[in-house]
């Protein structure tokens, strides 16, 4: 089974960015730790700031078993990363770390919502280990 996880920009800085929002935990040290957790599974990671290149990623990962994908700002802007998430037949999942509803009005619009097939929000980085585990009980 191979899942491939899409964070979108500033989620490189995960641990240094607002820690008081998004946790003190880089996002390569909780990747090590959900791979050694799951050792079946081929995880691929790929994160970006730039919007094409997030849109390229998901085209590419049309083979996955499924995508979990926190596209972090462009969520709220992006109808490019929405149609390429739309253009493919594999499953995905929309993550987020924070609880986006209880944030800025601005961040409760999703353009992905709509067109993904199933949501997980504001548990931490945990939130991608959940959204994982929706895909394995569905095989
Ligand atoms: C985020 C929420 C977005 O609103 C924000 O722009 C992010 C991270 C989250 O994971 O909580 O960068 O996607």
């Amino acid at each position: 089974m191979k899942i491939t996880i899409i964070n979108g920009p500033n989620l490189n800085l995960l641990g240094i960015r607002e820690t008081d929002i998004y946790g003190s935990q880089n996002f390569e040290s909780y990747l090590n730790s959900i791979r050694s957790k799951y050792p079946k599974i081929k995880i691929d990671y790929f994160q970006s700031n730039v919007e094409g290149e997030i849109i390229n990623f998901i085209q590419n990962s049309r083979d996955s078993d499924g995508i979990i994908l926190n596209a972090a700002a462009y969520t709220h802007t992006s109808v490019g990363i929405s149609d390429a998430v739309k253009s493919i037949e594999c499953k995905v999942v929309e993550v987020h770390i924070s609880n986006t509803y209880s944030r800025e009005e601005f961040r409760h619009n999703s353009f992905l919502s709509p067109v993904v097939d199933g949501i997980i929000i504001g548990f931490g980085l945990k939130s991608y280990d959940l959204a994982l585990q929706s895909m394995i009980t569905d095989e």
